[in-house]
């Protein structure tokens, strides 16, 4: 099990303080990259990647509409995970120049699957992925509660492909975690529950069923 903090929910005015304390308790840290268009909000952009100093992989989570023209400088700003959404690249041809694109650069790369997309969507590339995101909130805002009939989703995708790296994302905490665990998920992002716990250790350790 792979604990993934979202910064979206860190103290962005002590960004890298805020990084520094994931050690040793997070696996991975998400940048949540939103333009305002694909969803309602607007986040961060690459110059915010390149500020961040750790030694944790960074998982870059797109939520844009044109994800192809957005890769290379997340590339260059140091990213390992790549995810965009099947929604916003929906072409075949695309989704695996795309998916090419951010493997030659060096990173892994996911595809995200909204609440209510089908995951016979992804049908075309599932094979070709390192890992698949499964949305348990509409992306967009941190501190949502967590929607459970995605849960289905994630049982379908681990019993077809028992090796796929299955990430989930939203309303993640001590209550909902055993459930992703249960049916599958391998790979649990919090960004409120984590950076507003008291201790992010023993929250971290929570999420992870330890
Ligand atoms: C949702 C974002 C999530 C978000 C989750 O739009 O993609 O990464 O940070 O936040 P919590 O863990 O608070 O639901």
């Amino acid at each position: 099990m792979l604990i993934t903090a979202s910064i979206l929910s860190a103290d962005l005015g002590r960004l890298q303080e805020e990084v520094d304390s994931l050690k040793g308790i997070a696996d991975w840290i998400q940048v949540d990259v939103m333009d305002g268009h694909f969803v309602k909000n607007l986040t961060f952009g690459a110059p915010v990647l390149r500020c961040i100093k750790t030694s944790l992989p960074l998982d870059i989570h797109l939520m844009v509409s044109n994800p192809a023209d957005r890769v290379q400088e997340f590339l260059e700003a140091g990213a390992k995970h790549i995810t965009f959404h099947s929604e916003a690249v929906t072409d075949p041809a695309a989704r695996k120049a795309l998916i090419a694109g951010i493997k030659a650069g060096g990173a892994t790369a996911g595809i995200a699957l909204n609440p209510d997309t089908a995951i016979e969507e992804i049908d075309d590339v599932v094979e070709s992925v390192d890992m698949v995101l499964v949305m348990s909130v509409v992306p967009g805002f941190s501190g949502q509660s967590f929607i459970e009939h995605v849960l289905e989703k994630v049982r379908a995708l681990r019993d077809r492909y028992p090796k796929l790296m299955i990430q989930m994302d939203g309303g993640i905490d001590a209550k909902t975690a055993p459930l992703c665990r249960k049916a599958g998920a391998d790979n649990l992002v919090s960004a409120s529950f984590l950076f507003k716990a008291k201790d992010r250790a023993a929250a971290a350790a929570s999420l992870r069923g330890a």
